[in-house]
């Protein structure tokens, strides 16, 4: 059978290097060189490509663009372009609210088809907004906006079920969450399936064995809250009680439900962690989400393995090493720092500047060799990103680097490098640009 085989591959690749998903950390895209921004987003597949598109939140809350990022393994992305960009005026003009874009294909027309919720300032008008393309990450062609069947529409998701009816999700604030049946083109509402009088926003759906799973938060503005789900064979009901799927009290992780999207034997749950005072900064909480029967349960990994064919898995044991640690190099001014919540109470700062200052961190093990995912810890007590050009056994990327909570409270970035097998690895940490990069407490690499 094709899924024991898989499973089996899927074991193989947990015992040699792997690329990890890091939920919560910053997440550089190639193309831009800085943190995706694809926020309230969902994914598509085309081709055997993933197509990530969601908000740009560079500049705050109002619509900038709907960015679209490609990748083949879930994990590294490349920004592509923009669906939709700011216009002079208009649903798409400036200090608009536009969110939660989701894309459907639509086989009959050939054209892919993206909702969004389109809103003033004050969130009053309440709409959805479609716009459709021939091409995934092309541009699209503006329809129109409107409310659908006349009720009031914010946070919205897309469901595409298995005969090719797809469907609105939709949170209407009067009366509660609402199924919608779309027309043949997907383009327009036309009947209504079901209303949930419970008050659930950011609605995502998937199906498995016949099940429909619906997922959503409670109504807590940016902050998070312990989202939702219920489950039913039929969309028009009997539908269960609405549940927890994450531990009560940990507010799904600190995230809210964005979109569900299985990957080979598992699901991914993609979740928005909101930096309210600063959107852009706004983090990916990304986690294995196992259903069965009918029960979903979402696991708490700090990096893990999402495998396109077989089952997820745990990213297993590392090994940090100090960028204070005396084997380093330090030169053009680049020393140790002091800070609190760094491993070891210190950092190495004063990297990058106009005199280039460089860590090189020598001997660095791969315990197999191939490409895997090195968790970049760091301080930026910036409210904006700080860069750093990463050159690992001569190969180098440009990095972006998320404020972090305080200057001296490190987070993660993601350095996704082809390490060699022994102890032979080298990792400089450079100038981009001449401006500072992070202060860096250490790297966090896998082993075996
Ligand atoms: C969309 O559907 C509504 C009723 O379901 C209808 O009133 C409206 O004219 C339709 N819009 C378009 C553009 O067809
Ligand atoms: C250390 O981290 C904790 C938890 O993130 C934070 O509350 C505290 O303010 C930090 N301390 C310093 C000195 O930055
Ligand atoms: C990064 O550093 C490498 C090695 O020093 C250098 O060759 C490369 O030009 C640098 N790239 C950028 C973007 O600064």
């Amino acid at each position: 059978m094709a899924a024991s085989f898989f499973t089996g591959l899927a074991l193989l690749g947990t015992a040699s290097a792997s690329l990890q998903i890091v939920p919560g950390a910053t997440w550089t895209a190639s193309g831009t060189n800085q943190h995706v921004q694809a926020h309230g987003g969902g994914i598509i597949s085309v081709d055997s490509t993933y197509y990530w598109i969601g908000e740009n939140k560079l500049d705050g809350s109002a619509f900038q663009s709907i960015n679209c990022y490609s990748s083949d393994n879930l994990v590294e992305w490349s920004f592509v372009g923009e669906l939709l960009s700011l216009q002079d005026s208009g649903d798409l003009g400036p200090n608009r609210v536009v969110e939660r874009p989701k894309v459907i294909y639509n086989e009959a027309t050939s054209k892919y088809v993206l909702w969004l919720h389109i809103d003033d300032s004050s969130y009053g008008e309440a709409k959805t907004g479609v716009a459709t393309s021939s091409s995934i990450c092309g541009e699209y062609e503006y329809i129109d906006s409107f409310r659908p069947l006349g009720y009031q529409s914010r946070d919205m998701g897309l469901f595409k079920d298995d005969d090719d009816t797809a469907y609105l999700l939709t949170e209407d604030r009067k009366n509660g969450l609402r199924i919608n049946k779309l027309n043949d083109e997907y383009t327009n509402v036309t009947e209504a399936i079901h209303l949930f009088p419970e008050s659930i926003e950011s609605p995502a759906m998937i199906k498995q064995d016949g099940v429909y799973f619906l997922f959503g938060s409670q109504l807590t503005g940016w902050s998070t809250n312990d989202n939702q789900y219920t489950t039913s064979t039929d969309l028009t009901g009997t539908w269960s009680d609405w549940q927890n799927f994450a531990p009560s009290g940990t507010n799904t992780y600190d995230s809210q439900t964005t979109f569900v999207f299985p990957v080979g034997d598992s699901v991914l749950y993609m979740g928005d962690r909101w930096i309210s005072s600063n959107l852009m900064a706004s983090t990916y909480i990304w986690l294995p989400l196992t259903l069965d029967g009918t029960t979903a349960t979402l696991h708490e990994e700090t990096s893990w393995i999402l495998p396109l064919d077989g089952t997820w898995s745990s990213a297993g044991t590392t090994k940090t090493y100090e960028a204070e640690a005396s084997d380093n190099e330090l030169s053009n001014g680049a020393k140790a720092v002091t800070c609190s919540n760094c491993s070891g109470g210190k950092a190495v700062g004063y990297i990058g500047g106009s005199e280039e200052g460089t860590l090189q961190i020598n001997n660095v093990a791969g315990d197999a060799s191939g490409t895997t995912t090195i968790r970049v810890r760091y301080a930026n007590g910036d409210s904006s990103q700080r860069y750093a050009n990463v050159t690992v056994n001569g190969e180098s990327q440009v990095l972006a680097f998320l404020p972090s909570d305080n200057g001296n409270t490190p987070a993660s970035s993601t350095l996704h490098v082809s390490l060699e097998e022994g102890r032979s690895n080298t990792i400089i940490v450079g100038a981009y640009n001449d401006g500072w990069g992070p202060d860096i407490d250490g790297l966090v690499v896998p082993r075996e």
